[in-house]
């Protein structure tokens, strides 16, 4: 070889040489200071056309009353979640009156009947009253087979007294002396131990109460009758009889034995003896015809605190003499003392709770 190198062959060539290259030309974004505020407007002017746009689309959407856009986080709330409604009752705001669970003995309206006993009557003498210290005696009734020493309670005198004497005056015939047939009460209080005698001595069954059995034990019950002028003993005529049955219960009264509720009272009927059970109630029976047993039963089962919609609501009078009451009936507890709950102060003009003799209390509201 002579070292030489052929013209047609390529040169070899140089290891890392690069064409080459044009060098290109950079620009940058250096708006000066008129240039930045010119972009800030421009910005917020495009903030405030996308906001009015979405107000505008939200408006016409609420406007032809499509649904309220809802996030999926709400919707799913809905779906999964079904509040419990709220039960407002009627008794809501009431209070507890603490009540001696014993007290179901004690109260106008306690039940005494052959199928209830009354276990006070020997222990209630200082509630009663004799009749022979009341302004009437002697003047609108005078006193029969019990004597001077009848008595009834001292809570019932003031509205006997009144009922006798309206009695006299609308009756044609009863009068307040010697000369007029009177009135006469034949039997208030009675012990044990003057029942246990008429019971042994009764002509005619179903008209003496078993002893311990007799309303007469409350003191709460009154056999009336007429004492004429003659000197006999006699049931009331035809008109006074009327008189006292249709007005008694305006004294809180009611004519207790009916013949026709025997299966429920135990006792045939009764026209002479009254029984006081308070206003309301005896108005309420007598305008629906009930006897004691049937409006507790009506008090315990539809009335009852626990259970119903609303208290039985019943208005006495009319006009300006109108009265409203609300009466319940409340359960007594196997403790000592019953929470009763009663309406709150301010509420109402008057509260009064009876036993029944039974197993409840009935609460009276005088709104
Ligand atoms: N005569 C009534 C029922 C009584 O003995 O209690
Ligand atoms: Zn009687």
């Amino acid at each position: 070889m002579n070292g030489r190198q052929n013209p047609n062959q390529n040169p070899a060539p140089r290891q890392n040489q690069r064409p080459p290259q044009r060098k290109k030309k950079k620009y940058y974004f250096r708006p000066n200071k008129e240039g930045m505020q010119a972009l800030l407007i421009l910005v917020l002017i495009a903030a405030l056309i996308i906001t009015l746009l979405v107000l505008t689309i939200k408006g016409i959407a609420s406007a032809i009353g499509g649904p309220e856009e809802t996030t999926t986080a709400e919707t799913t709330t809905a779906e999964t979640t079904t509040e419990a409604p709220v039960v407002v009752t009627w008794h809501d705001d009431y209070v507890k009156q603490a009540v001696p669970s014993t007290d179901v003995a004690v109260g106008d309206l306690i039940l005494v009947n052959f199928e209830h006993k009354y276990e006070l009557t020997d222990t209630i003498t200082k509630q009663l009253s004799a009749l022979s210290n009341s302004e009437g005696y002697s003047k609108y009734f005078v006193l029969g087979k019990q004597g001077y020493d009848t008595k009834v309670r001292r809570n019932i005198l003031p509205h006997l007294c009144e009922m006798l004497s309206d009695l006299v005056d609308a009756s044609p015939v009863l009068g307040t002396t010697t000369e007029h047939d009177r009135v006469v009460i034949n039997s208030g209080y009675r012990s044990t131990e003057y029942q246990q005698g008429l019971y042994e001595k009764q002509a005619v069954e179903n008209y003496v109460a078993i002893p311990g059995h007799s309303e007469h034990h409350t003191g709460y019950a009154v056999d009336l009758n007429v004492f004429t002028a003659k000197g006999d003993t006699d049931v009331f005529r035809d008109d006074d009889q009327a008189w006292l049955e249709a007005n008694c219960a305006d004294y809180g009264f009611i004519v207790r034995y009916d013949g026709a509720k025997f299966e429920l009272t135990g006792i045939l009927d009764e026209t002479w003896h009254f029984r006081y059970v308070g206003k309301p109630h005896a108005q309420y029976m007598s305008e629906n015809g009930l006897c004691l047993e049937e409006y507790l039963s009506l008090l315990r089962t539809t009335y009852n605190f626990d259970t119903c919609d609303a208290p039985l609501t019943y208005i006495t009078g009319e006009g300006e003499e109108a009265t409203t009451y609300e009466i319940y009936y409340y359960p007594a507890s196997a403790d000592v003392n019953t929470d009763i709950f009663v309406p709150k102060a301010g509420t109402y003009s008057d509260i009064s709770i009876s036993g029944d003799n039974m197993n409840g209390f009935i609460v009276t509201v005088t709104k």
